[in-house]
């Protein structure tokens, strides 16, 4: 073989080597199949706000405001950013999200996880307890 075809072949083999392992390891892939899980620490708080008709409507305010855009009106993950975004909100609906005590919900709306905003400073502690009193309300629909 000539030293250029050796160096062409080369050449070849870093290019299709670099190609599968973009395309074996994609982070921002990786992370959406990994479940969002709430510090067992914070899972077991409990809800200081009554769920009573003013905390929901409160909730359901801030809700339809903030939120509505990306999980959609009914929470099923389908609001009109979440088409532009090329995102999949999480379905709020969902059994796996119902099942997740209020202070799991608490620290994930406080957190955020982009694209999702953090609220810890958005929205005041009672609010993010109200829209979880309001997504509770949702569910039993
Ligand atoms: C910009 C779009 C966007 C907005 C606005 C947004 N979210 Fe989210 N939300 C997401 C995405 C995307 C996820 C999924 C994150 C993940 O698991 O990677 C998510 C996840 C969640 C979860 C976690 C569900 C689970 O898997 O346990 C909760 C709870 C939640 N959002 C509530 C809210 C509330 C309440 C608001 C409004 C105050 C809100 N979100 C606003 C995009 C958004």
């Amino acid at each position: 073989m000539t030293p250029q075809l050796d160096r062409h072949l080369i050449k070849i083999v870093v290019s299709l080597t670099a190609l599968f392992s973009s395309a074996l390891v994609d982070p921002s892939e990786e992370q959406s199949k990994t479940q969002w899980v709430a510090p067992v620490t914070e899972a077991p708080k409990k809800n200081p706000v009554a769920s009573n008709e003013s905390s929901i409507a409160a909730g359901q305010k801030i809700y339809l405001k903030r939120c509505v855009a990306c999980h959609g009106k009914a929470g099923n993950g389908d609001g009109p950013d979440a088409t532009d975004l090329g995102i999949h909100p999480a379905k709020l609906s969902d059994p796996a999200v119902r099942e997740e005590t209020d202070g799991a919900l608490f620290w994930k709306i406080t957190v955020g996880k982009k694209p999702m905003p953090s609220y810890g400073t958005r929205l005041s502690p009672t609010d993010r307890w109200n829209v979880i009193n309001y997504l509770r309300s949702l569910a039993r629909r």
